[in-house]
Parts: structure tokens; C-alpha cells; sequence
């Protein structure tokens, strides 16, 4: 990885120091510049105009999406963020009153407020897969827990509130034995972790493009398998997703589009198909890599610290290190490393509650670096927190 050139090629090396992919990370310059010239064309001939000069690209963006996740074309949709597009899938999937809901302890806040939505409305039944002595989901808890009033599993791959790595393709393996449909929350996966729905066996994934991908902020994607596109009814339509083909009558489009609605902001799904292509011109294997071992750093060098806790949980660990400082204010101490130039954040019980409670976790630091990090960064935040606590 030539870690000079994507330096050079990352507009916000050379401000504060980010080490917080994991919330919104530095774009690189090619995205910037899908946005921009898309945006400077919409201003010279107009936005609707500017779409059909941009056609061709606009519609390389679904291929580019397809090709990083190991899926068709027809199974991506385009949305704003990743929580419209898991929630597209989660609500126009039928399930029936009394119907258990499978999750992880670590299932993200917007999630599974969703979930408590449905099944207040709707009679179902969330059901907490315990998680192994590593603080990754329990696989056989899981397969102890299946059965025929099972109507979805719905779990976070990577949590939102540390390094965990959830066996994802272990939960997709026993899904399909049981024949169970698969919802996967992959936001905070996407860009930091090679992403092959065939091998997750998933139904259904959605994700970000703020996060590991390096994409702009206000764009997601959600991942419909095939077979799924014979029947899924979005419970919220338009007549782009579903044409208005006789007064009385739409039709669904054939492919996952059915979930998008008819404007939408192309600069920025102009900038996330960039992303995709920066991404794989760099490789997910060697940014995985990278990744993990900035991170490992990140815990070595925190772990020597008087006074502060590394909270990250599993056997297999990612790019986003949570931690807990004895006695000190997450918020202040952020505010603080902020203020001598270094870029970290904070995740609160409320992100991910059964986890927090389960753990008793208070509102911790989280440093997530990215490919375009140094060591020398890493270490110098960790040192920066030291002189703080
Ligand atoms: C695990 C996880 N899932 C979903 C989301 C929601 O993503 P978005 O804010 O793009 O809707 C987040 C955001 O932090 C997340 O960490």
C-alpha cells in the first residue's frame, strides 16, 4: 500500500490528526471531486440536466457497489444512510403475530427501536441471542434458539461501540439451514472488512458510505438477494420504485430499486461510487490488514496506560478501539484531544443498550484509525490522552 500517495491523495492529512472512521472518515480527493464536478455541472446546465450528461456514471455506481459486496447489479439500491436502507428491508418483511426476532447483544440503537416498533404494533417477539465467553454472538445459542416461529434474524456484524467482529457468516450458514431470512447490518463493516454476500449467505445487508468507506456523508446502499425480488413489497413506495402503470395499478420494478424514490442527491452517489473504485484500486484485504494492525497499536499502546480500560470485546478484533478512562469525562476528555489535535469520539450507553447494560459500560472513548493513518499518529494520540488522565 502506497500510504504516501493515499496521503497525499487525503485533502484532511495535514489538519487535526482522525482516528474516527468509525464516525465519518476523510474523504479522498477522487471523491471530493465526483462530488464537486457533478455539483459544478448541475450548477452550469441544471440538476436534472446535469443527471443525463451523467448517466453512464451515475448508473457505474450500482456496478461498483455490486462488485465490492460480491453481488448483481439488480440487488443494490441506493439510500441515504444505512439506517433507511436496513430499515426498508426490516419493515417490508412479513412476519407474523407471535414471530421471533433473533438479534445480537450488540445490535445497534436505531435497529432495534425499529424492532420494538414492529412488535408493539404487531405482536412479535425479540428474542437477545446470548453472546460466548468473547463477547461475540453465541453461534450455538443461535442454532439452540431456532425454530419454527423464528420469522428473521437481525444482527450487527461490526458494533457501533467497539472492535467486535460478529461471526456473520457462522449466523448465515445456520440461517439458511433453517431457512430463516438474514438481515445484516454492515454499516460498520463496510470499507474495513472484505464484504461477499454469497459467503455471508445474507438476504439482506445494508451499510453506509461515511464510514470505513471513505464515501460522503448522506449515502448508503441496501443489498436485496435475488430470489427476494419476486416478492418483496417495499412498505413505503413511490412510482420510481413502483411505476403507476394504470389508474388503478402500479408495478414493482424487477430490481432492488423498488426501494429508492425518484429524487435523489447524485453528486453524492456520484462521490460514493468513487469510493467503491478508491477502495478496490487499494485492495480490502491490505486496508483490512492495515487496519487491524493500527488498531492493535491503538490497544497495546492504550493498554499501558494507567487508569484506562480497552473495552473492545471478540476474538477477532477491527478497526474501532473503545476504552474507558478512570474517573474521566468521555465528552471533556474528546473535547480535550480535540483541542491538541486529534480527532477521537465517544459512544453512550444508548447506541448499543444491551450491551451497555449487560456490561455496565459508562459512556466511552472511541478511536477507530483507517488505512491512511500512521503508527506515529496512533501513538501520538494515545500519548496526547496520557498527559489528560
Ligand atoms: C452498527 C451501525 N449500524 C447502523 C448505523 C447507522 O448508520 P447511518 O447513520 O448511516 O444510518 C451505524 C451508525 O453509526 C452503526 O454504527
Amino acid at each position: 500500500m502506497d500510504i504516501e500517495r493515499i496521503r497525499r491523495e487525503t485533502p484532511g492529512i495535514g489538519g487535526p490528526v482522525h482516528l474516527l472512521a468509525c464516525g465519518s472518515a476523510l474523504m479522498p480527493q477522487p471523491v471530493v471531486d465526483a462530488i464537486v464536478e457533478h455539483i459544478q455541472l448541475e450548477a452550469r446546465i441544471g440538476g436534472y440536466e446535469a443527471h443525463a450528461a451523467q448517466d453512464a456514471l451515475l448508473e457505474r455506481v450500482y456496478d461498483s457497489t455490486a462488485r465490492h459486496i460480491g453481488a448483481k447489479r439488480h440487488e443494490i439500491a441506493l439510500l441515504e444512510n444505512a439506517t433507511v436502507a436496513w430499515c426498508h428491508a426490516f419493515y417490508a418483511l412479513p412476519l407474523e403475530p407471535g414471530a421471533r426476532i433473533l438479534t445480537c447483544e450488540a445490535e445497534y440503537a436505531a435497529n432495534y427501536v425499529a424492532m420494538l416498533q414492529r412488535a408493539k404494533r404487531e405482536g412479535l417477539v425479540i428474542e437477545v441471542i446470548p453472546s460466548d465467553a468473547s463477547g461475540a454472538l453465541d453461534l450455538g445459542a443461535l442454532e439452540a434458539a431456532m425454530g419454527p416461529d423464528v420469522g428473521l434474524i437481525a444482527i450487527t456484524w461490526v458494533p457501533t461501540n467497539g472492535g467486535l467482529v460478529n461471526p456473520a457468516e457462522g449466523v448465515g450458514r445456520i440461517a439458511r439451514a433453517h431457512g430463516v431470512p438474514y438481515l445484516l447490518d454492515a454499516c460498520q463493516a463496510a470499507g474495513q472488512i472484505k464484504i461477499d454476500v454469497a459467503v455471508l449467505g445474507c438476504d439482506f445487508l445494508s451499510a453506509t458510505g461515511r464510514k470505513f468507506l471513505r464515501g460522503p456523508r448522506g449515502t448508503g446502499f441496501l443489498y436485496v438477494a435475488e430470489k427476494w425480488l419476486e416478492t418483496i413489497e417495499p412498505a413505503m413506495i413511490d412510482f420510481y420504485g413502483a411505476p403507476w402503470v394504470a389508474r388503478d395499478r402500479y408495478a414493482l420494478r424487477a430490481d432492488a430499486r423498488r426501494f429508492e424514490t425518484w429524487e435523489n442527491a447524485y453528486a453524492l452517489r456520484a462521490g460514493l461510487g468513487a469510493a467503491f473504485d478508491y477502495a478496490d484500486a487499494i485492495g480490502i484485504e491490505a486496508i483490512e490488514a492495515r487496519v487491524k494492525d493500527l488498531a492493535g497499536v491503538a490497544r497495546g499502546a492504550l493498554d499501558a496506560v494507567p487508569g484506562v480500560e480497552v473495552r473492545d470485546l471478540g476474538a477477532e478484533r477491527c478497526g474501532i478501539v473503545s476504552f474507558s478512562v478512570e474517573g474521566g469525562d468521555a465528552e471533556a476528555l474528546t473535547a480535550q484531544m480535540a483541542d491538541a489535535g486529534y480527532m477521537i469520539g465517544t459512544s453512550g450507553p444508548g447506541n448499543t443498550r444491551i450491551d451497555a447494560e449487560r456490561r455496565d459500560l459508562p459512556v466511552m472513548l472511541r478511536m477507530a484509525p483507517h488505512y491512511f493513518n500512521t503508527e506515529a499518529e496512533v501513538i501520538g494520540a494515545v500519548r496526547a490522552l496520557e498527559g489528560m488522565v
